[in-house]
């Protein structure tokens, strides 16, 4: 099956249009230290809707990146563009409208705790100059949006943590922003809360046609919810593209981290496949097939199975297949004309 390349997006290109589009942005900073290139020549392209996931270690760049987004952070060369406003190029009041684009959650949910819930979701249409009813009504009918209606007039002290990122969700959208930024947003939160805030994001950017961009280090979250995803390098983007695409990119590194398959066994001169599968290709009955159409057995040395956000069954299972260089030959043949990914480990 013919497949792109690793980062198959035509994301540098500036005439396409997305809600999000960075072109060539740079970012260098001056400490004592030395500089720090946060982000070098970084282009991204998120389309309309979609719920984009940056992952990358500690000092990547992906804050910078995010920051770039709702003008918190100006870059040294480049261009980024939110919903038709090139926020880069703005200043003043300009920027100030443009900023009103994206709204963002955070980690540590950043609430006003002399503040209501109701109070806190006020405080952006108050910065936004909306007048003391409208603001008001708003403000309820997001926070019954979040699910947090009986909750309104509840200081963060008395909310959970999760209920808390409810409310940071609902202040950041309550000026109708086209975009959803969030840095590490359940990181802070259990599993379980981990999931219904992000089920909770999801239901939003479908029913308000939000777009997201969304900076985590767990790949459960890029599992549930991200369409596309990035994976950020010293300041660069080095892997980049749609989930199904992404997953079946040879030597990807975001499908080794999120189909994890653990350590290659002691080499015994065999040959070692992963496959990758989706709904249309169940794994089982084609390496059964294997056996008695071909005669080859072949052991199964790990398997992952993923349910990508809605429902996409994606797995990925690593095959040891023994035999001559013919029989193995073969074998892959088999496994290719019956629509699988191969990709040979060893
Ligand atoms: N205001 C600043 N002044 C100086 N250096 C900075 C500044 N902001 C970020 N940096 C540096 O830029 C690099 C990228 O930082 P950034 O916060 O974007 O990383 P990150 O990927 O978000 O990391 P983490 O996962 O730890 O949050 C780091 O080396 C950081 O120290
Ligand atoms: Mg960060």
């Amino acid at each position: 099956m013919p497949r792109r390349a690793a980062t198959p997006r035509a994301s540098s290109d500036p005439r396409r249009t997305g809600v999000i589009d960075l072109v060539e942005v740079s970012k260098t900073f001056r400490t004592p230290g030395g500089e720090v290139h946060a982000l070098d020549h970084v282009s991204l392209h998120v389309e309309p809707g979609e719920i984009f996931g940056i992952v990358g270690q500690s000092g990547a760049g992906k804050s910078t990146l995010i920051r770039t987004v709702n003008a918190l952070e100006q870059p040294d060369s480049g261009t980024v563009t939110v919903a038709g406003a090139t926020i880069s190029e703005l200043r003043g009041k300009e920027l100030r409208e443009a900023r009103r684009r994206a709204g963002m959650i955070f980690q540590h949910f950043n609430l006003l705790s002399s503040r209501t819930a109701l109070g806190n979701v006020e405080l952006t249409l108050e910065i936004a100059g909306t007048g003391r009813g409208a603001r008001r009504r708003r403000a309820q009918e997001i926070l019954d949006l979040v699910g947090l209606a009986d909750r309104a007039d509840a200081y963060p002290a008395q909310l959970s943590g999760g209920q808390k990122q409810r409310v940071g969700i609902a202040r950041a959208l309550a000026d109708n922003p086209r975009v959803l930024l969030s840095d590490e947003a359940t990181s802070a939160l259990d599993p379980e809360t981990t999931r219904s805030v992000l089920d909770l994001i999801r239901r939003l950017s479908r029913e308000l046609g939000l777009t997201v961009l969304l900076i985590t280090h767990e790949m459960d979250v890029i599992k549930r919810i991200c369409d596309s995803a990035a994976l950020m390098e010293h300041g660069r983007i080095i892997e980049n593209g749609a989930m199904e695409q992404l997953i079946t990119t040879p030597g990807s590194r975001l499908a080794a981290a999120l189909f994890e398959l653990g350590e290659l066994p002691p080499d015994r001169g065999h040959r070692i496949v992963d496959i990758t599968f989706t709904k249309q290709t169940s794994s089982e009955p084609v390496i059964a097939k294997l056996a008695r159409d071909q005669g080859i057995d072949v052991a199964i040395l790990g398997a992952a199975i993923e349910t990508i956000h809605g429902g996409t069954q994606t797995g990925r299972t690593r095959l040891e297949i023994p035999g001559s260089a013919d029989e193995v030959e073969r074998a892959l043949t088999y496994l290719r004309e019956q629509g699988l990914f191969v990709e040979v480990v060893r």
